[in-house]
């Protein structure tokens, strides 16, 4: 942690890809925090710039360009600009949004990846990788799929398992197949560019492990640790690809930047693009950088880009990374590919108006220290029960009767009674109470801080009873409004950071100026004699129908999946009799059955297929139980060549059905086929 105060903040947000629009689980994890820590360090009059953009390189971006029949461009395009105009209208308020497919982001990436190569700080290596011959293409990341070598999950990607999270690489992968062709790929040889990350290990151990144990949040650190704990390797830091940052050297036709490393660095391209003064943002020791993203991007921006600048040599390094975990939708993860969503574009137009409720539920339900589930019922209760019945309900309360006793004035206080000036003092110190927790990032406690305000102010007034008292004590009740005023005007400043849209509906109607967080530490927000507007309704509730409506929708995209899943798989290209009776198929008998520890999906089972017994390592415990298959008939592919899974070697295969609903299915031989009898 900086021991310094920092003299100015550097916030950046992860860049979206731009192959889909931005859905909630974004917000929640990344933008609405960092926009609300922004706000705030903006009202505490802070030197902040706020960073966003597209990311518009990597391979699933030309993969949905090749489905639509459209060039990466038109794809980018076209989401850069949604994505964009959705933040806007959610109120996230960057300085800048801007994209790696622009010409600075090309000329800063690319001058970035030169000094590291002119100064010898990356190797050089030609390996062997996959090829697809006939889409005369290499297979990085995503275009190649296969079996995770970890967990079994066959639909593994060539960066990474979606089923247990392992980071991969295309050589690990069990039965690799193209995503362009559905080919078996080649093995090729070819030439890339590494960053070195072994050599920086003992560095970057020092710096996250012991520098950063207490400030950064723990899951935070506990990734950290993880990856370090293994061992960093040498990464591959260009691709064989055709869409993305040239690689600026001789002879690398055909070869750009990998879009982990030019996607970071595209933090530094839109702050260019901002400023001409950028330099102070990147270069100062006074600044202070923060990084928020969601958890699946921790080892990028606290290992590897921390890695690139500390080689580059010029730069700072970020002072905290507060990565958020995942939010589910109704019980299930969140899925670009299954629709699995609430699309924030969507949401605007079915909830005009209702920009902050979104912002509400999402910070009051923030994935900080685990996943979190969004549900509308919750979206509902949450905007009927708190922010309806209880802020709207105080403010409205307090402005109607302001209106109807005193003509919109303040009036002058009578004497406080002792719960009065506790009141007065305790609203003085909510900004400071609030912000405190802004800055350690722990923004939904934050956010609860200021709905106590507003439960204050709530039943202040319902104590008192005002409207009551109005008939006996006139006197006693301006002192209430006035007391309740200020609570109001607390509520319409400090809601800034979380709720803006609301805020500045509330100074509107309460007329009032804009102010310092530091001024707002006063007993005295607003003055006797003050006049006000004409009060309007802060929120409205959300009736069931509207509710029913997403809950159709989501209905919809259930009935899509379940619909695409039970599509049979469409049949493989033909072979000749030659190419079958390659296949030795066997019958054999499992004679024990085991699960192996930590991999969730695995058993290893012994068969006999006759001539001998096999060790053959399954992917099937999810659906069967070792105890139940014990003595079955089973078929096996009996000359498939050996290999290990999770460090066992396995001989051979299981023949197995594989359901549309995903289960498994075994293929039993009739029980009197003898073991080792041949299948044709
Ligand atoms: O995970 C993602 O969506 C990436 N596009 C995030 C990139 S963050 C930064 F490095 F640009
Ligand atoms: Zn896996």
């Amino acid at each position: 942690m900086s021991t310094k105060k920092p003299k100015r903040y550097n916030v950046t947000t992860a860049l979206p890809y731009a192959n889909g629009p931005v859905h909630i689980g974004h917000l929640a994890g990344v933008y609405v925090p960092a926009d609300i820590y922004v706000r705030y360090l903006r009202a505490k009059q802070k030197d902040v710039i706020f960073i966003g953009g597209s990311d518009e390189h990597g391979v699933p971006i030309t993969i949905k360009a090749k489905n639509e029949g459209k060039t990466p461009q038109q794809i980018v395009d076209r989401y850069h600009k949604m994505i964009k105009k959705s933040f806007e209208d959610l109120g996230i308020s960057f300085d800048i949004y801007s994209r790696t497919s622009g010409k600075i982001h090309h000329e800063t990436s690319s001058s970035f990846f030169k000094k590291l190569y002119d100064e010898g700080k990356l190797t050089e290596k030609s390996t062997e990788q996959y090829y697809d011959e006939e889409a005369q293409q290499f297979l990085a990341d995503r275009y190649i799929t296969g079996t995770c070598p970890n967990c079994g999950y066959e639909k593994a990607y060539g960066d990474q398992c979606e089923s247990c999270g392992a980071s991969l690489s295309p050589m690990e992968l069990i039965n690799p197949v193209s995503k362009l062709s559905g080919a078996k790929p080649v093995k090729k040889q070819t030439k890339h560019w590494y960053l070195p990350l072994d050599q920086y290990e003992p560095w970057l151990k020092e710096w996250i492990l012991e520098n950063h144990k207490n400030d950064w949040k723990s899951n935070v650190y506990g990734q950290c640790k993880s990856w370090l704990d293994n061992g960093l390797n040498p990464r591959a830091v260009t691709r064989d690809l055709n869409w993305g940052v040239k690689v600026p050297l001789e002879n690398a036709e055909g070869k750009v930047l990998y879009v982990w490393f030019d996607a970071p660095i595209g933090y530094i391209s839109a702050t260019r693009e901002l400023t001409g003064d950028w330099e102070k943002y990147w270069k100062d020791e006074e600044t202070k950088l923060v990084h928020f993203i969601g958890k699946d991007n921790i080892v990028f921006h606290c290992i590897i880009f921390p890695s690139m600048l500390k080689a580059e040599g010029s730069y700072i390094l970020p002072d905290n990374v507060p990565a958020n975990e995942f939010m589910n939708l109704e019980g299930d993860k969140i899925s670009t590919s299954r629709n699995w969503a609430v699309w924030l574009h969507e949401y605007l137009e079915d909830f005009k108006d209702k920009q902050d409720v979104l912002r509400y539920v999402l910070t009051a339900n923030a994935p900080e220290t685990k996943d979190n589930d969004f549900t509308w019922k919750d979206f509902q209760a949450r905007n009927n029960n708190e922010l309806v019945a209880i802020f709207g309900n105080f403010v409205n309360r307090a402005l109607v009767l302001t209106k109807k006793y005193y003509d919109r004035q303040v009036p002058e206080p009578g004497d406080f009674t002792p719960e009065d000036k506790k009141i007065l003092n305790q609203v003085k110190e909510y900004p400071q109470s609030t912000g405190e927790k802004i800055e350690r990032f722990r923004i939904r406690e934050s956010l609860q801080e200021m709905m106590k305000l507003a439960r204050l102010g709530n039943k202040y007034l319902a104590d008192n009873e005002p409207w009551k008292l109005i008939k006996t004590n006139e006197e006693r009740v301006k002192t209430i409004m006035y007391v309740s005023l200020q609570i109001a005007t607390q509520l319409a400043y400090i809601s800034e950071p979380f709720l803006p849209f609301t805020s500045r509906k509330m100074k509107d109607m309460m007329n009032l100026p804009d102010k310092t967080w530091d001024e707002l530490n006063s007993r005295e927000l607003i003055q006797p004699g003050h006049d006000i507007n004409k009060a309007k309704h802060l929120f409205a509730p959300v009736e069931d129908k509207e509710i029913q409506y997403q809950y159709e929708k989501l209905e919809k995209s259930k009935i899509e999946n379940e619909k695409a899943e039970k599509q049979a798989e469409p049949l493989k290209d033909t072979i000749t009799y030659d190419d079958f009776v390659k296949l030795d198929l066997r019958v054999g008998t499992i004679l024990e059955a085991e699960k192996m520890p930590k991999t969730g999906k695995l058993l290893k089972l012994t068969v006999d297929i006759g001539i001998e017994k096999r060790t053959i390592v399954a992917g099937i415990a999810k659906h069967h139980d070792p105890t139940d298959i014990i003595g079955k008939k089973v078929a096996i592919v009996a000359n498939l060549a050996p290999r290990k899974l999770k460090g066992i070697e396995s001989q051979g295969m299981i023949l197995m059905a594989n359901n549309t609903d995903g289960d498994l299915k075994f293929l039993h031989p009739e029980d009197d086929a003898d073991n080792g009898a041949q299948i044709s």
